[in-house]
């Protein structure tokens, strides 16, 4: 059966690079009914918004999108369309799967861990203000019901894909309130789960092992600050961003992206890696039930990198255009 899926391409490379994920996935039979969708600088001409309405109600009709980089227009006023969407549609938990690919190489081999990350509240609420020139006050909010959800979401998650142990991240011992809280919800939850080991980790610790053994991490969750920083910190123990999925899940929508920009640099020069968008529609193939394909293309990707087929960010010599067929060929 088709399930529908809205595509917004993006700016820059993003129209490249969803161009390749179409292929692909229409080449390995994924059974996806497109329908393209717009969003971004390019909109903001044409539509006079960089998140059009039509847009958004596109995602919130389907309940499920794939987009690509987007660039923030430069200048005041323009909120990020990810963010936008994010609260538009409650995408509450971000999720960004980390694990090794072949011939990328990096520090540690064979890593396999999972961020999920609190998007809604915590320091990123926004709700700062001077109090006395030179005095500037910035409010961390953690509500109960947002802290419990966020860690039901790890540990369904790690249920449903057979995930060991869950650590929850946090700064209980200095933040005893707002951290405490987060962490007492993490235990609340965690007691509904009794096959899942349940640990924590002080954030700045946390840190220092994931640099040092990250296989002793399986899945991570916490607030939102935490989760931004160290996101990005086990991206670059895989390879960076431009190898790494992500997806920002709610209870009715979920959209698939890639984390890096638009790389106005290299846009339109058949230059870009369209790996970490083509990784993140096989996470949209697993949340669509889809898991026989996905495992499908994840494999043709994991063998055009083990046959030495990479793009230039990688350090080798295929076109973005090569490296697409090369993945189709080994599906
Ligand atoms: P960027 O990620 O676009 O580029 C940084 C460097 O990485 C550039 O040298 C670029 O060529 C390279 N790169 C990125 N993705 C690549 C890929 N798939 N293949 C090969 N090389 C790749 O970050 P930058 O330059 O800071 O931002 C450019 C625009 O993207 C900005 O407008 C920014 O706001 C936006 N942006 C959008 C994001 C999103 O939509 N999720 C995330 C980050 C930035």
């Amino acid at each position: 059966m088709s399930d529908k899926v809205v595509l917004i391409p993006g700016d820059g490379i993003g129209p490249s690079i969803s161009d390749s994920v179409v292929r692909v996935l229409d080449a390995a039979g994924a059974g996806i009914d497109w329908e393209t969708r717009h969003a971004g600088a390019e909109t903001l001409s044409s539509h006079g918004d960089t998140l059009p309405e039509a847009t958004l109600e596109a995602v919130r009709s389907a309940g499920v999108a794939l987009k690509g980089p987007i660039t923030t227009p430069v200048g005041k006023g323009f909120a990020s369309v990810n963010v936008r969407l994010r609260k538009a549609l409650d995408l509450y938990a971000n999720l960004r799967p980390v694990e090794s690919l072949p011939n990328v190489k990096t520090c540690h081999n064979d890593v396999d861990l999972v961020v999920v990350r609190e998007n809604t509240e915590g320091l990123y609420s926004g709700i700062e203000h001077e109090v006395i020139p030179g005095v500037v006050e910035s409010l961390k909010i953690m509500t109960r019901s947002a802290c419990t959800r966020i860690c039901r979401f790890a540990f369904e998650y790690a249920k449903r894909r057979g995930r060991a142990k869950v650590t929850a991240v946090h700064k209980a011992n200095i933040m005893k309130l707002a951290d405490g809280l987060f962490l007492d919800c993490f235990h609340e939850v965690a007691a509904d789960y009794p096959g899942i080991e349940a640990t924590d980790s002080i954030v700045d610790a946390a840190c220092m092992r994931l640099v040092m053994n990250p296989h002793q991490f399986d899945v991570v969750v916490m607030e939102n600050l935490y989760g931004d920083i160290l996101s990005d910190l086990c991206a670059g123990l895989v390879g960076g961003l431009g190898v790494t999925p992500g997806a920002n899940i709610g209870d009715r929508v979920a959209v698939f992206e890639a984390v890096h920009g638009s790389a106005p640099d290299i846009a339109g020069k058949n230059l870009a890696n369209p790996t970490a968008l083509l990784c993140s529609s096989v996470l949209m193939l697993r949340h669509l039930g889809k898991d026989e394909v996905a495992d499908r293309v994840m494999g043709a990707i994991r063998r055009t990198l083990s046959d030495g087929i990479r793009t230039r960010d990688l350090g080798g010599t295929a076109s973005t255009s090569e490296y697409t067929e090369a993945v189709v060929a080994r599906l």
